[in-house]
């Protein structure tokens, strides 16, 4: 077995402890599906959203909907190919009327999935895409405007925050810099996949 194919069967495995159930642990009664995460269970850059929206709670698959084609869009021309990475939420349930997931949600959320899929995938980069995922990842007030694009090391990855694509949706203004974000942050994943290669 690959450690790709190693990495996937404990994602699965982690999966389908909860997907048998279906059931909520923070309590979100209304949503449809538990959306996981998807992508390369072996990839070096993995990219961390804040909660599943209303398509994405259909699908059961992350960033799908409108958020998911400006995603999409933006990584195509920073020359990003989605299958490479991986992707998930913060919080795998879609919250009540879309609202923001309340501290105890994302600490539930993140002790039950997300701290696990990390260390299952072991990315070295990490894009938090929005305030919500880089708060829960760097366990400090952010602010998003502020830190957008800077990286923050940690033991065993990099964490660099990025504008939340509905963020850029609503403020086109910044879409310039937040593509600048995605290419930089692509230029830095590639020198460090590089470097580990000529080890
Ligand atoms: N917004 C998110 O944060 N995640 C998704 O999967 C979709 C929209």
């Amino acid at each position: 077995m690959t450690i790709k194919e190693h990495k996937q069967e404990l994602l699965d495995q982690l999966y389908n402890t909860y997907k048998k159930s279906n059931e909520c642990h923070v309590g979100y009664k209304e949503r449809t599906n538990i959306v996981f995460g998807e992508g390369n269970p072996d990839a070096k850059l993995m990219l961390i959203g804040e909660a599943p929206g209303e398509e994405e709670d259909k699908q059961g698959l992350p960033f799908v909907g409108r958020s998911g084609i400006l995603l999409n869009k933006a990584l195509a021309l920073a020359e990003i190919n989605r299958s490479e990475l991986y992707i998930t939420n913060v919080v795998k349930c879609r919250p009540p009327n879309n609202r923001t997931p309340s501290e105890t949600e994302i600490k539930t959320c993140t002790e039950m999935f997300l701290d696990k899929q990390i260390k299952i995938v072991r990315p070295k980069v990490i894009v938090t895409l929005g305030s919500i995922a880089t708060r829960a990842l760097l366990n400090k007030e952010v602010k998003i405007t502020k830190i957008h694009g800077q990286i923050f090391n940690q033991e065993n990855f990099i964490i660099i925050p990025i504008y939340h694509p509905s963020y850029v949706l609503r403020n086109r203004s910044v879409s310039q810099e937040w593509l600048d974000d995605i290419k930089r942050i692509r230029e830095i994943y590639i020198k460090i996949i590089n470097h580990k290669n000529e080890k």
